[in-house]
């Protein structure tokens, strides 16, 4: 789909965003696609005083289907500007994907690499070995929104012989003005993997280093990201078919980080364990980047591909997917820290304060809500009520997320925790996002109720503490076609 299919095709499927704006479940301070299927977030930047956040996206069709890149843009977290898609599969190189990448701003310009996804029907194919190219593409912006030419910088001819066909989702990595590109891949023999490339230019890349695990972690691994934060280097990175063990891994596909030895001086490349980034049932391929305050910003995708519950409950209103707040990350004593970004407390709109140990009851509309605990010491129990059939339990040192009809197929989540702290829920129409101990551990989960009014409340508490409770306002959204869908919105 070039720029000119997808210019007639809006006008054709203009009923769709329309469609979308209606829905009540429609996400309040949560991005999503105007209409049609989400995925990754990708290409997150800060160029000026503007910040680009681009996906993968389907937008005329609610569900899987040939990849652009969305794009969004904001200055200040709050009101967001919808702009056109900044990619689309248009030439040889991607004509079935535009599929996921990243930014690298150099000298006031954006640097895009991303995968150019290419499938051959003509051959005996099965996908793995055979059959497509995933091909690294170079593209570059002086403002985010126009790219320049697209130039073909890898090809599964320059990956290892012994890699499979899938390689894929670049993201820059600077050391010591070197740049080295970290691919996500799947060797032949269903090993997961992350490739390193290095380059003097951002243009002549070669061949650097592997990074994996001794025994397989998985077949697969997709969406890599290599940065420093607070002296450590990490890797996120998403590996699939790692087996469910007690109550780690319990999601189809995992998303989390290995902390990384890097000294090139000395070649040397290895990885510490592998450790989750959250243990909510929706969470995946996320990607970070550092803004001009000098944060680590992580959005990721509040899904999780292939996994056996619904998102379905939005599809007759023609969108589907939505991508997590943005967190700002630390690294405290070995572990790494997400904390809702400061700019979230100008949605509050009012504020309700209470002694836990008074069972307060709160009413909201819509869900949208921010409610934190703060305990006196550590708690021994609490039940929390967050939808007529959702519970957030901690009992004998384990924290449960408990979801019945509305959890639609999503059941129980369990952890290990031997203290609570703290509780910070952050509660959107259809999705919580549960920060536990300040940040040392989330879940992330969508939720599809029917009911518009809910009661929010604390059930039990064994001990003593404090509970804030905000409604929230929304994410104010500038849709490109202009005051039309902005009446539409909805969610003011
Ligand atoms: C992860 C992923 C990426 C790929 C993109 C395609 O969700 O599969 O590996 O680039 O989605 O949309």
């Amino acid at each position: 789909m070039n720029r000119e299919d997808y210019e007639r095709q809006y006008e054709q499927y203009r009923y769709m965003r329309e469609n979308a704006q209606t829905d009540r479940k429609r996400l309040h301070y949560h991005l999503m696609a105007p209409s049609g299927w989400l995925n990754d977030p990708n290409g997150l930047c800060q160029l000026g005083d503007t910040c680009h956040i681009y996906f993968q996206y389907t937008p005329f069709r609610a569900g899987w289907g040939t990849k652009l890149w969305g794009h969004y843009t904001t200055r200040d977290w709050i009101c967001f500007q919808e702009q056109e898609p900044f990619l689309f599969p248009d030439c040889p190189w991607d004509r079935d994907g535009a599929y996921s990448g990243s930014a690298f701003v150099k000298e006031g310009e954006v640097h895009f690499f991303y995968t150019g996804n290419v499938k051959l029907l003509d051959k005996p194919y099965d996908y793995v070995t055979e059959g497509r190219e995933q091909n690294t593409i170079h593209v570059v912006s002086k403002d985010g929104c126009c790219p320049g030419e697209k130039r073909l910088v890898l090809t599964n001819e320059d990956y290892p012989k012994d890699m499979s066909k899938h390689v894929r989702d670049p993201k820059i990595y600077e050391r010591d003005n070197r740049y080295y590109m970290v691919l996500g891949g799947r060797e032949r023999e269903d090993k997961g993997c992350a490739l390193l490339f290095v380059s003097d230019d951002l243009e002549q890349w070669s061949y650097y280093d592997r990074l994996t695990t001794e025994k397989a972690f998985g077949y697969m691994w997709e969406c890599p990201d290599l940065f420093d934060l607070d002296g450590q280097t990490l890797l996120m990175v998403c590996p699939q078919g790692v087996e469910k063990k007690g109550y780690k891994y319990q999601n189809l596909y995992q998303c989390g980080y290995f902390p990384v030895k890097f000294d090139p001086e000395k070649g040397l490349c290895r990885l510490g364990d592998f450790q989750e980034l959250d243990y909510g049932f929706d969470i995946y391929a996320p990607q970070t980047f550092r803004d001009a305050k000098g944060r680590r910003i992580l959005i990721g995708w509040m899904a999780v591909p292939d996994a056996k519950y619904r998102y379905d409950a939005t599809v007759c209103k023609d969108w589907i997917h939505g991508l997590t707040m943005p967190r700002v990350l630390s690294f405290e004593n070995g572990r790494l820290m997400q904390r809702p970004m400061e700019e979230m407390k100008r949605l509050r709109i009012s504020r309700c304060q209470d002694r836990m140990e008074s069972l307060p009851k709160w009413r909201t509309k819509d869900s949208c809500f921010e409610l934190q605990i703060q305990a006196g010491s550590p708690l021994k129990e609490l039940r929390l009520q967050l939808r007529e059939d959702v519970y957030v339990i901690y009992r004998n040192q384990k924290l449960t997320l408990l979801m019945g009809e509305s959890g639609q197929g999503r059941g129980e989540r369990t952890i290990e925790l031997e203290q609570l702290t703290e509780l910070t829920v952050f509660s959107d129409t259809s999705s919580l996002e549960i920060f536990v101990n300040d940040g040392e551990t989330v879940l992330t989960s969508r939720v599809f109720g029917e009911n518009e009014m809910q009661q929010v409340q604390i059930l039990s508490a064994r001990g003593e503490g404090r509970a804030e409770f905000y409604e929230l306002s929304a994410y104010k959204t500038e849709w490109i076609c202009g005051a039309e869908s902005l009446l539409l919105t909805g969610a003011q």
